[in-house]
């Protein structure tokens, strides 16, 4: 998520959004969801896929410019101690921005972090640099696509509506297609974890059913984590990993699909 304060990563985050805002369309988002969804890439374990993250950098983020897995550690450090008996919600933390991994088999950073927007229908008012970052992209440009509702119906569902593709939806791929027996709200908040217009602008309710305005709170309550668990005081990967090796052997274990 953008803060909106000068500073020296400013603009490396608006040409992510630029490149993003110009290129994410239905076609595209279609393509990635095809190419992704079949989960083919490779077999690994979530610790390996962890390791890996290493070498992901952000530049969406204008916060953080120290390794992933730290941020995956705190992140559910931050949840375990706020939520001690939920073991599910602690996962989550670990997981919710594996999908990150996209950007070492090749994908633009714009087509793997930043806050995520739905595709097919008009930009809403709280997607970060609207006015100055869609003029390019051909969507909004498409009578089939730049009205209020586009191809969807009122109240359709968010299952049913094509998000912007990046780490939340491919991490979500996987997590369905290796059957990780965590809850629904757990998919949930990892698929719209960056969805930010909607959980904190409040747009995009015309697209939302009820089991979206249920699970919302959830997203919620996970965002506090995500956000400001980003603090200099890093974790000790090496003393945390048995425990949450005992969450992966639970939820989700040995080599994945990815
Ligand atoms: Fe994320
Ligand atoms: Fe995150």
């Amino acid at each position: 998520m953008v803060s909106f304060q000068e500073g020296p990563l400013t603009d490396r985050v608006y040409r992510t959004y630029l490149l993003m805002h110009t290129n994410q369309t239905v076609e595209f988002v279609r393509k990635k969801n095809e190419e992704y969804g079949g989960c083919s890439l490779r077999r690994m374990t979530i610790m390996e896929a962890l390791d890996l993250l290493d070498n992901v950098v952000d530049e969406s983020d204008p916060d953080v410019d120290f390794p992933n897995s730290y941020h995956a550690y705190q992140t559910a450090e931050g949840i375990r101690k706020a939520h001690p008996d939920k073991d599910w919600f602690h996962l989550v933390g670990l997981l919710h921005d594996m999908g990150k991994i996209l950007a070492l088999v090749g994908e633009p950073q714009w087509a793997v972090v930043g806050d995520t927007f739905p595709v097919g229908c008009k930009v809403q008012d709280s997607v970060v640099f609207r006015e100055s970052t869609f003029h390019d992209n051909p969507d909004t440009k498409n009578p089939l696509y730049n009205t209020e509702y586009g191809i969807y119906q009122p109240h359709c569902g968010l299952q049913n509506v094509l998000m912007s593709w990046g780490h939340d939806e491919y991490m979500y791929k996987v997590m369905k297609h290796n059957k990780f027996t965590l809850p629904q709200e757990a998919f949930y908040m990892i698929r719209f974890h960056s969805f930010y217009p909607w959980h904190t602008g409040g747009d995009y309710m015309h697209l939302c059913d009820e089991e979206d305005l249920q699970m919302l709170p959830w997203v919620k309550e996970f965002n506090k984590f995500d956000l400001y668990t980003k603090s200099e005081d890093l974790p000790d990967p090496q003393e945390l990993k048995p425990y949450y090796q005992s969450l992966i052997d639970k939820y989700c274990p040995g080599q994945l699909s990815w």
